[in-house]
């Protein structure tokens, strides 16, 4: 038995709560559709154009391609590489300190408490760059921390003081911080003004339909309108008023208690909420994660947290309008009319996508405040035959008793009108240059599978996951993006069409439609898409967080990687491989697009590498890298 915390987020799932014992693995895999049996149902179902363009892409010729880069190969190196005319450089690091008068990391100890109160947090995942006068001011997610990492220096990978889980609590949250660009090569400003980190201790005010709600009450908050922290904060998201959207992932795993019969209900069982914790420890020093001691800490966390980056000083507030789940990011489009529409994954296996849709419009200059707090959610429905629609989440269509309780129960809304099941839904992009919206589906090991007694698995909620529509793969483990258009190009239309853009496969190794793709090829494939951004020109970027070992099913794909893809040709590049058993996650530019600001997660998460500073001794950090054209030209 694997420690909780060595265990992914999937394996995390199964050991809070087991299943049967799962198939065979090979015998899932015989029974999995062939590429052709695919393509012969997408046609019989009648949306072969739909399909057709993706696997299918017409090739670009030379003259008219949108890449300004030659694709580089695989890597199973322990650096980051770059195409020929670009540089990669590292700017802040998990533990640099912001301050002058916090102490440099300490590679031995791995540092304290109180060092990594003021020092950048671990596992960037989500960030974003504001111009502030003659400022750049840099925001990221601290996603989580590894235990084999940053308790390292203890002989078990385990925490073993009271400063041991705080030093793992404060490497949670958000890191502000000032950056300025020298020579060409960007770094933080200590003592900045503008430093800060929102670490799982600050104060947030909780806004919009759970506010107040009873099941928010807390002993430390019995109006429910104040919670503190925010943590494993994935993806991300911007809006058009300049605030920052932190997306609460993985929350569930910091709750736990000692005894481990204490009774689970069915809406703790919905978001993953056991006795059993992840191992973070936290519980031991703060009575809010201990499950005897607090019952209802967790309905206040699973949010978008909006965070004002240029105001040190500023409250951040929990959006519980944009629904409580497993947030991957949250991707604000401004509609032709004005109103703010927000598309969300909720990634874990077989769970949904969302939309918001305020009531009221923005309006540069104007009111925003209501914005992510007034309006409507709702759920995606997919149909096989390439038409989709957006399910409303009103207590009437879900049976909740109020909208407060679909903004804290927003599973069980989504399951209650029947929305589709997806593949881990994780970043969502909207295309500037078109009304088109993408998203990745990581993978899903459960997708179309039954367990020994033959019953098929479903999600946390008892939802079916069959094989269909978006989700076309038995035991996917490859991945795919999902794209669909709005009608009438109206992003409050309720009614879309869907493609896929790629079905992500490894073509050395299989000829079904594990091959991936007419646009997958032994030259640029990868698995698990994870991070997703289309770029100014309408270009998609793609990041990774899959299975790197290079072997069997994953041979030849390396590292994990960033690639771009050209919505209109299918065409898809790699432009960056990252170091050993680390993750590409998070993406942002300067405001004058020539730099590139990319993350960097989790580098030698499993005990192998020493990036970004290299040596035998070194511990690896995660980190932010900025990339740049050495002709000084844009990168997006
Ligand atoms: Fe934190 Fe869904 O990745
Ligand atoms: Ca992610
Ligand atoms: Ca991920």
């Amino acid at each position: 038995m694997k420690n909780p915390d060595d265990m992914s987020f999937d394996e995390f799932d199964e050991y809070i709560n087991p299943r049967a014992e799962e198939t065979d693995f090979d015998r899932v895999l015989d029974r999995a559709m062939s590429r052709r049996d695919l393509l012969r149902s997408v046609v019989a179902l009648g949306s072969v154009a739909a399909f057709g363009s993706t696997l299918m892409p017409k090739p670009a010729s030379a003259a008219e391609t949108r890449f300004a880069f030659d694709a580089i190969a695989v890597s199973t190196a322990d650096d980051i590489r770059v195409p020929s005319g670009y540089t990669a450089r590292v700017v802040t690091r998990w533990g640099d300190p912001l301050w002058s008068d916090a102490p440099d990391f300490d590679h031995a100890t791995r540092g304290t408490g109180a060092s990594q109160a003021t020092s950048f947090g671990d596992n960037n995942d989500g960030m974003e760059v504001y111009p502030h006068g003659d400022k750049f001011i840099l925001i990221a997610n601290n996603e989580y921390s590894n235990r084999s990492v940053i308790w390292g220096n203890r002989i078990e990978g385990k925490y073993e003081t009271d400063d041991d889980v705080l030093k793992g609590m404060n490497a949670h949250g958000l890191t502000v911080v000032e950056i300025e660009q020298n020579d060409g090569a960007w770094s933080i400003v200590k003592d900045s003004p503008y430093n800060r980190r929102v670490t799982p201790d600050v104060e947030m005010q909780i806004t919009g339909p759970a506010a107040g709600h009873d099941l928010m009450k807390t002993n430390e908050d019995p109006d429910g309108l104040v919670a503190r922290g925010t943590f494993n904060n994935c993806g991300n998201g911007s809006t058009p008023w300049g605030t920052y959207l932190a997306c609460e992932e993985n929350f569930n795993g910091y709750f736990a208690t000692e005894d481990q019969e204490h009774p689970v209900t069915d809406a703790m069982k919905r978001y993953g909420i056991s006795p059993k914790g992840r191992g973070y420890g936290w519980h031991e020093i703060d009575d809010r994660f201990d499950l005897a001691k607090e019952s209802n800490e967790y309905n206040r966390h699973g949010y978008v947290t909006e965070v004002d980056a240029t105001d040190p000083n500023s409250r951040p507030k929990k959006r519980t309008a944009l629904g409580r789940f497993k947030h991957e990011n949250a991707e604000v489009v401004v509609n032709g009319d004005g109103h703010i529409v927000v598309y969300m994954g909720d990634d874990e296996r077989g769970e949904f996508l969302y939309r918001f849709v305020s009531d009221g419009v923005y309006a540069p200059g104007g009111e925003t405040d209501s914005l992510l707090e007034d309006g409507k959610l709702y759920a995606a429905k997919f149909n096989d035959d390439g038409s989709g629609e957006w399910l409303e989440l009103s207590p009437e269509a879900t049976g909740l008793a109020s909208m407060a309780e679909v903004c804290i129960h927003t599973r069980q809304a989504a399951s209650a009108v029947g929305a589709t099941t997806m593949d881990r839904p994780e970043w969502v992009s909207a295309n500037p240059k078109a009304a088109e919206v993408y998203c990745c589906l990581t993978n899903n090991s459960n997708r179309g599978v039954k367990d020994d007694a033959g019953l098929a698995l479903t999600n946390s909620g008892g939802d079916a996951t069959p094989v269909g529509g978006p989700n076309p793969r038995e035991a996917n483990k490859y991945g795919q993006i999902v794209r669909w258009r709005p009608d009438a190009a109206n992003h409050t239309s309720n009614a879309f069409t869907w493609d896929l853009y790629v079905l992500a496969g490894n073509p050395s190794v299989h000829t079904d439609i594990r091959a991936g793709s007419s646009n997958i090829s032994a030259g640029n494939m990868f698995n698990s898409p994870d991070g997703l951004k289309f770029d100014s020109n309408g270009m998609l970027w793609i990041q990774t967080d899959g299975n790197y070992t290079n072997e069997e099913d994953f041979a030849g794909q390396g590292n994990n990687q960033m690639l771009l893809g050209d919505p209109t040709t299918g065409e898809i590049r790699r432009f960056l491989t990252g170091p050993l058993q680390s993750e590409i996650t998070g993406l942002t530019w300067s405001p004058d697009r020539r730099t590139m600001f990319v993350g960097v997660q989790h580098p030698g998460e499993r005990g192998a590498g020493h990036w970004p500073d290299g040596g035998e001794s070194s511990t690896p950090r995660s980190s932010i890298v900025a990339v740049t054209r050495d002709d000084g030209g844009l990168v997006g």
